[in-house]
């Protein structure tokens, strides 16, 4: 809900898990207030003037000016840190001194422009929007502010309201200032000496086959930034960013965070000043990504999901979850059960043939799956990964049916038939190349550098955008392909258009991303019927962005049980299981060369959207016996884990064990694992959480267990002997 006193001087935005609000100091907007709700109603939010706490904000001399709570940075306010806009005008300096101007209520959330965005569909949303102007360059900033599922989203137009044209430089999504709690309060030397212990930052850290492993730190005394020039938005770091008590735990204490609904080059910063706050903020990277504002023309920032938790980490995710899950995209998949799938490329790379996959599929249907996904190879001239991408035609020699002889057949197994694609790349080695050696992102006179092997086609292009839609549309209409995984699998170098003017070569990134939307829309427009999957080498574009046309993403590439324990849990600080993909593969791994065993890898496979990934004909007969019943469990707690509340209960980070949790009104599946085996191991208990301490539930052999005794008194886990063992625990809460 959003309250606007009648003077216009302070706004107050609250729902039942935060109020967020900001302070009109004649023109300059501050922001008073990000913490837990202070107003449940209309009534108590108009009682609720903040406006005293500007006491603690200095306001005299020019010194001081930086340590008030801007609500948007700017240079040329008395703020020295980042800017969170910057706009350099044609008078040569870069002043953005943004004044109030005005504040209306929107019925309902407007969807971004070309963006991703939530989408508040379902919900009686509002959103607020403040006016902001800059008066001697005309440049007028409208922040948009909607609650959503007890989740705050922000985002920003800036419009060039004047004749002369700007450059935006900074043009962050969110910026707000999160306050220190601990320690000495104060706006001098007392800061200082605070504010190293004063919050912890918390961000998703990992390189290709070890996505998102949880960093959490002292936020320190400086900067603490962590970003992507990579032109997406990367295995290195997710865009997410958070602040927490040093004290908060899964369960409990106070977090701030940010994540951005964007597939692109991101920068995420917490800044500390001598203040007695930390300014967290997140947007595009101002290091790879600049516009040309002509008069009359808007720049609209992706949005960012803003979420303050009392409940500590686990909280975060619940929101962030359940926002993604019911708020993000349009796909009907969203609320389907997604098929077991089976891909052929661990079992064949590209030495994959119609017999091949008809092979797999045969088997595969034996042990219950679903869909058969063909993935790289299957077009052009297609052998290795040197050539061909680009020429999206089935090469015959592998496919003499065709793709649509292939899905039939596959059809005639009762499974559905999937394909890889990866549109936005070209093989120098390509007819597409040949035809159009200027379709690349290059710089003329300079070398045209390769990541694996290829090149990346300029998606800020009109004629390019066409050509992969018309590509898309023609293979997927030539067969019944019911599910497509679309990969990218390198990161951009030479980063410009060739087509675009010196002047704005610096907004081809951001022109790339607003192409790959467009072209994303109008695909996933025409095919709704088809599940659409995302992949960038695994999990390197692991984003709200893609996930809002595609409901799932390849996690990792790195299928080994032991390094999914760690990659899916920290994956679920952020992103719910429903848009994690999660396969069995063949043993020694083929990231790690690791044996684990066929349960454990199923076991940990439960906890996302369940696959296979090899050649079941390489399996022993016991393995398919175990793959067969882990793929049934699969089937039946899909719902449960696609939809159900996640909890992290023992960290893998942290020690030898790992132990996760799905809960939903009916049902409860706990996954525990332990990595090495220990001699004389006593049995450690974990102990269940969010359950009804008076309900009794039942497991699988009949034995009752009260919800009190669950999560107090805690569940032994046992293994079997040997390194590398899970157990899943699936309990059914009991009605009568
Ligand atoms: C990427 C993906 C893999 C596979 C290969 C094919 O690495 O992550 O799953 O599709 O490309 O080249």
């Amino acid at each position: 809900m959003i309250y606007i006193d009648p003077s216009k001087q302070w706004f107050h935005l609250y729902c039942e898990t935060f109020s967020y609000v900001l302070y009109n100091a004649d023109g300059t907007l501050l922001n008073l207030y990000w913490g837990a709700p202070l107003a449940h109603t209309a009534e108590e939010a108009a009682r609720c003037d903040l406006s005293y706490l500007l006491g603690s904000f200095p306001s005299g001399s020019s010194f001081e000016l930086e340590n008030r709570p801007f609500e948007v940075p700017a240079v040329g306010t008395g703020w020295f840190g980042d800017p969170a806009v910057r706009a350099v005008n044609e008078a040569g300096d870069d002043l953005t001194q943004l004044t109030f101007e005005s504040a209306a209520i929107v019925p309902g959330k407007p969807a971004l422009p070309g963006l991703p965005s939530v989408s508040a569909e379902n919900e009686q949303a509002e959103t607020l929007e403040l006016t902001l102007r800059d008066a001697l360059t005309g440049l007028q900033a409208v922040l948009s502010y909607s609650i959503t599922a007890g989740t705050l989203e922000r985002h920003m137009v800036l419009t060039n309201n004047d004749t002369a044209p700007l450059t935006l430089t900074h043009m962050a999504s969110a910026s707000a200032p999160v306050p220190f709690k601990t320690g000495t309060k104060g706006n001098s030397s007392g800061a200082v000496s605070f504010a190293g212990e004063g919050l912890d930052v918390i961000h998703l850290r990992g390189a290709w086959a070890r996505e998102r492993r949880p960093v959490r730190t002292p936020v320190g005394l400086s900067s603490y930034k962590v970003e992507s020039q990579r032109g997406a938005s990367g295995h290195e770091e997710n865009p997410f960013i958070a602040l927490a008590a040093p004290t908060a735990t899964e369960t409990s204490g106070e977090v701030w965070a940010m994540n951005l609904v964007y597939s692109g080059s991101f920068a995420a910063e917490a800044q500390v000043k001598d203040a007695p706050f930390a300014y967290l903020s997140i947007g595009l990277n101002p290091m790879t990504h600049r516009w040309q504002l002509a008069p009359g023309e808007s720049f609209v920032t992706p949005e960012a999901v803003l979420i303050y938790s009392a409940e500590g980490l686990g909280g975060m995710s619940h929101l962030y979850h359940k926002l993604y899950r019911n708020y993000l995209g349009h796909s009907p998949w969203r609320f389907r059960e997604r098929p077991v799938l089976i891909n052929n490329w661990e079992a064949t790379y590209f030495n994959l043939s119609e017999e091949k996959i008809l092979a797999i599929a045969g088997e595969a249907k034996k042990l219950g799956v679903e869909l058969m996904v063909m993935d790289d190879g299957w077009f052009g001239n297609r052998f290795d990964d040197h050539r061909a991408l680009g020429d999206w035609v089935e090469n015959r020699e592998k496919l003499p049916n065709g793709l649509k002889g292939l899905a039939e057949k596959v059809n005639a197994l009762g499974m559905m038939f999937g394909l890889w694609f990866e549109p936005e790349m070209i093989s120098p080695d390509s007819d597409l190349y040949r035809a159009h050696p200027d379709w690349c992102l290059h710089v003329n006179g300079r070398r045209r550098t390769e990541g694996r092997n290829q090149l990346i086609l300029d998606v800020s292009r009109k004629d390019v955008q066409d050509f992969m839609i018309a590509m898309m549309k023609r293979v997927l209409s030539s067969a019944n392909i019911q599910y497509v995984k679309w990969d990218m699998n390198r990161n951009m170098t030479e980063a410009f258009s060739s087509v675009l003017p010196a002047a704005q070569k610096m907004e081809t990134q951001h022109r790339y991303m607003l192409g790959l939307y467009r072209v994303l829309q109008e695909v996933t427009d025409a095919f709704p019927e088809v599940l659409f999957e995302s992949c960038s080498g695994g999990g390197g574009r692991f984003d709200a962005g893609m996930l809002y046309y595609m409901p799932q993403t390849w996690t990792s590439d790195d299928t080994d049980a032991v390094e999914r324990l760690k990659i899916q849990y920290g994956t679920s600080y952020v992103y719910p299981a429903s848009a994690m993909g999660a396969h069995i593969s063949i043993v020694p791994n083929h990231q790690v060369g690791r044996v684990t065993p066929m349960k454990t890898r199923g076991e940990v496979a439960l906890g996302g959207n369940f696959g296979l990934e090899l050649d079941p004909a390489q399996l022993s007969e016991e393995d398919k016996k175990e793959a067969t019943a882990l793929i049934a469990r699969a089937k039946t707690v899909r719902s449960l884990t696609a939809n159900g509340r996640f909890d992290r209960l023992i960290s893998p980070f942290v020690s030898n064990y790992c132990a996760w949790q799905f809960s939903d009104d009916d049902r409860v599946l706990l996954l525990f694992a332990q990595v090495l085996a220990q001699p004389n191991y006593i049995p450690q208990r974990v102990y269940l959480t969010g359950l009804d301490p008076a309900a009794l539930y039942e497991d699988e052999d009949g034995r009752l267990y009260s919800g009190a005794a669950l999560m107090q008194a805690g569940l032994p886990m046992e293994f079997a002997r040997g390194d590398y063992q899970s157990r899943t625990i699936l309990l059914t809460k009991r009605k009568d």
